[in-house]
């Protein structure tokens, strides 16, 4: 870790694993969950695609500090804490809404008031009884988050 020579970005896998992100000395939390996956087949699942593609989701500077943002379209949340960026599903283990905000380190869910922790995405509050799954993002050197 620290290699100097990891400029262009960093991917991260692995709950809890850090790794310094180039110039800009951001470093991402990325976690591989068991997230549901489709192949390249296009055999009719999915037809707006959902995420599966990498692409841009935020300016880590755009990500409260402290907080985070709700990317409904991407059914994602980013949290940040400083220079850590996590990402979850933004889809509550509940009943299925889409959370939609991030306060006071925690995200909420604005249907039956469940809240999950927001660097880990870890139940706060009920009903939700299930965490949030983590979702695998890579962070570039230019601070852009792309899902991964
Ligand atoms: S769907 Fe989120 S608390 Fe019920």
């Amino acid at each position: 870790m620290g290699d100097p020579g990891v400029d262009r970005r960093s991917v991260l896998e692995g709950a809890g694993v850090a790794l310094a992100a180039g110039t800009l000395g951001y470093v991402g939390f990325v976690a591989l969950g068991p997230a549901p996956e489709q192949d390249d087949d296009s055999s009719g699942k999915g037809p707006d695609g959902d995420g599966e593609d990498s692409h841009f989701l935020a300016a880590v500077d755009d990500i409260p500090d402290g907080g985070g943002v709700v990317l409904s379209d991407d059914k994602l949340v980013l949290t940040r804490d400083g220079n850590s960026v996590r990402c979850f599903t933004a889809v509550c283990t509940h009943e299925g809404c889409i959370v939609a905000a991030v306060e006071d380190g925690q995200i909420r869910c604005p249907c039956h008031g469940s809240a999950f922790d927001a660097a880990t995405g870890a139940v706060v509050r009920g009903p939700a009884s299930e965490p949030l799954e983590p979702e695998e993002i890579e962070i570039t050197d230019d601070g852009e988050v792309l899902r991964a």
